[in-house]
């Protein structure tokens, strides 16, 4: 907005090489998100580059605030158009902060770390699956709103001042030409989490509850007892542990006190399917302890030991294909859980470091060598492991299961074709800190929204630098029709067993 006359009016040196700084910056961020794969690793280079931008944007804004030459600006301009110039100028520097920053969410929501030059950044946010996908969108949104507001900016210096008005605005920034007056960070404020307004939750009651829960449905037995372990498995989720039945969080090993999280493989799973599953294999004795973590979360503890004598289908996957995971799985003796102040589960891990005055003699189990197989089928032609199948977790009576075999069936040979299994199964973690298992009936059905979303969104499959990847439109088709009918009979499935008043049906539709 400088005047007709304000042709020698230029920015300083700084101020230009900044503002074309952010412009080779933004260029490469959009090229590497458009264009992922035609530099390997684009997508991680991207992120490296997009974190940049919250050290160069504020300098920037500093700069301008206090050290930077400011030009003539502006008298001669209409009112409105100065005051519209100045809007838009303020939503590109909070746009380029803001998105970003979204971006460092984005990441954190799906608990993937984020780096800027080797240095891990601290989490802003904890891993809530329904919370990435919508930050993913904001983003997107924000994102396209910053490349048309530099549109019109790149449009009103080069046409506007440049070409009708013949003034020095341009050639101010050349290598030159962006201003505006910054004046608040206000917007910041409006990416910072999802505070859920709810009653306050009170974690001592919640502790006390949950392990008396845990110990009557599933109580100390035998650790080879099956009709125990299935007793566990049919009673699970009725009691104080149903309120994490309905969404996403992760398991793991043990964590160390500071820096959880960080850097340990963990998995994801639904609620439901990781009581089904995966808490069914422990025997609780009603003890439990209740801490604060040193990251402010409340952790509670139950004691618990593993049933290491069940027959191997009585397990999601063969633990034993790893000798220390499996001792790990033998020797712990608490289950933990940490909790956010409104009590939800943001991160469930077995640990070692309880007591084992109440487990009774300790004897570890050899397993045999694991053959490659995560499933098998036994000696009658029953598929394997058969926890994960939906017969145990739909009631026996649940006339959708037929049709839930089928549908899976289709759904398992298009993430078979989509090569989505490769990663996608017990041994992804040498791949994936983080590892959403798909391999199962189960497992696949309680990650089904994600997987639509994914294929959809154009973020999987991914290649060895996790670069998105093209599948062909024949397979994507088939991944995605398929998977909406086995989505449309889950829901029918669960329809079923709320409509028939079973104590365990899903009261939302969100997988
Ligand atoms: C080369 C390995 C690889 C392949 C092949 C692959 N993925 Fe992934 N997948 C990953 C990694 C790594 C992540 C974690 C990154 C992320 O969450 O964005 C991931 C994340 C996901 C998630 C999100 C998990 C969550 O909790 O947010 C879903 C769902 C998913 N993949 C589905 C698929 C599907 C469907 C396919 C096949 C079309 C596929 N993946 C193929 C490696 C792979």
């Amino acid at each position: 907005m400088g005047t007709a006359n304000a042709g020698n009016d230029t920015y300083d040196r700084v101020t230009i090489l900044l503002h074309w700084a952010t412009v080779a910056i933004v260029v490469a961020l959009f090229a590497l998100a458009w264009f992922p794969g035609v530099i390997k690793a684009s997508i991680f280079y991207h992120k490296t580059i997009g974190i940049l931008l919250l050290g160069l944007i504020p300098i920037r804004i500093l700069w301008r605030l206090f050290l930077g030459r400011k030009t003539n600006t502006s008298a001669s301009e209409p009112l409105l158009l100065r005051l519209g110039a100045q809007a838009a100028h303020l939503a590109l520097y909070a746009l380029l902060l803001i998105v970003p920053l979204l971006g460092w969410l984005y990441q954190d929501a799906k608990a993937l770390p984020v780096y800027a030059f080797g240095i891990e950044l601290p989490m802003l946010t904890y891993y809530n699956r329904e919370q990435a996908a919508l930050i993913f969108e904001i983003k997107k949104i924000a994102a396209y709103g910053l490349l048309a507001l530099i549109v019109a900016h790149a449009g009103a210096a080069i046409v506007y001042h440049h070409m009708m008005r013949k003034d020095g605005v341009l050639r101010s920034m050349l290598p030159s030409c962006l201003r505006a007056t910054i004046s608040g960070f206000g917007l910041l404020a409006l990416t910072s989490g999802s505070a859920m307004a709810q009653a306050p939750f009170d974690v001592n009651k919640y502790a006390a509850d949950l392990a008396a829960s845990l110990a009557k449905a599933c109580p100390m037995a035998s650790t080879s007892d099956v009709a125990a372990h299935d007793s566990c498995r049919q009673e699970i989720g009725k009691g104080a542990e149903s309120s994490m039945r309905d969404y996403h969080f992760l398991f793991g090993g043990q964590q160390p006190a500071r820096h959880w999280l960080k850097d340990k493989k963990t998995s994801v799973f639904r609620g439901d399917l990781f009581q089904q599953l995966y808490m069914s294999l422990y025997m609780y004795t009603g003890k439990y302890r209740v801490e604060t973590a040193a990251d402010g979360l409340t952790v509670v503890g139950v004691q618990a030991y593993f049933r290491n004598g069940l027959p191997p289908g009585q397990y999601p996957y063969p633990f034993w294909h790893s000798n220390n995971k499996w001792a790990a799985y033998e020797q712990s003796n608490e289950l933990r859980f940490r909790l956010d102040k409104n009590g939800k589960v943001v991160f469930a891990y077995r640990a070692d470091i309880g007591s084992n005055e109440n487990r009774g003699p300790y004897a570890h189990v050899e397993r045999p060598s694991f053959l490659g197989e995560w499933m098998w089928r036994d000696d009658s032609g029953g598929a394997q492991p058969r926890i994960t199948l939906f017969s145990g977790f739909y009631s026996n009576d649940n006339p959708t299961l037929p049709a839930l075999e089928d549908s899976y069936r289709k759904m398992a040979i298009s993430l078979r074709n989509a090569d989505c299994t490769v990663c996608h199964q017990p041994e992804g973690h040498s791949r994936m800190n983080k590892l959403t298992l798909l391999q199962t009936p189960l497992h696949a059905a309680t990650s089904i929204d994600a997987i639509l979303y994914e294929v959809r969104a154009g973020k999987m499959p991914v290649d060895d630098h996790d670069d998105p990847k093209a599948l062909s439109p024949a397979i994507a088709k088939a991944l995605l029709d398929n998977g909406e009918a086995f989505k449309k009979v889950l829901d029918s499935a669960d329809e079923w067993e709320r409509a028939n008043g079973r104590p365990k049906a899903r009261k939302v539709q969100t997988r």
